[in-house]
């Protein structure tokens, strides 16, 4: 899974599968976004916190703390890559950074992609 942005205009798209030629936006070619490892220093605010409660799986951004979500720095979206496909949650300004999925769909492990408005997008694969 690849994402990518246009540096005019700030449209964000997903690649499920890839081939053909580049994707343009805008008249021009839109630019690979490279995630952040989490487990990096400095990525620590965005590390994600993980609990099970009745069959379903609550990710929330911020180990100790939930990361900001104000007007200035806040998370925008994640995405959750697992063998089945993926679970898209858009956050609005002010909006809690979490995501609460069925843990069957959830039997091997799953790449969680987090944006921030500020940070960038990060990654890190975790096991239920
Ligand atoms: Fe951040």
């Amino acid at each position: 899974m690849e994402f990518y942005k246009c540096e005019t205009c700030g449209k964000e798209i997903v690649i499920l599968k890839e081939g053909a030629p580049e994707t343009m936006c805008c008249g021009k070619p839109m630019v690979k976004i490279k995630p952040r490892c989490l487990g990096e220093k400095g990525c620590e605010g965005h590390t994600i916190k993980m609990m099970k409660k009745m069959g379903r799986i609550y990710l929330c951004v911020g180990l100790d703390s939930e990361h900001p979500q104000s007007d200035r720095h806040y998370i925008e979206w994640i995405v959750v890559e697992h063998e089945n496909g993926f679970t898209f949650r858009k956050f609005k300004v002010w909006e809690d950074a979490r995501i609460c999925l069925r843990s069957c769909d959830l039997c091997k492990p799953i790449n969680v992609y987090v944006m921030c408005n500020t940070h960038g997008l990060y990654k890190t694969e975790m096991k239920i």
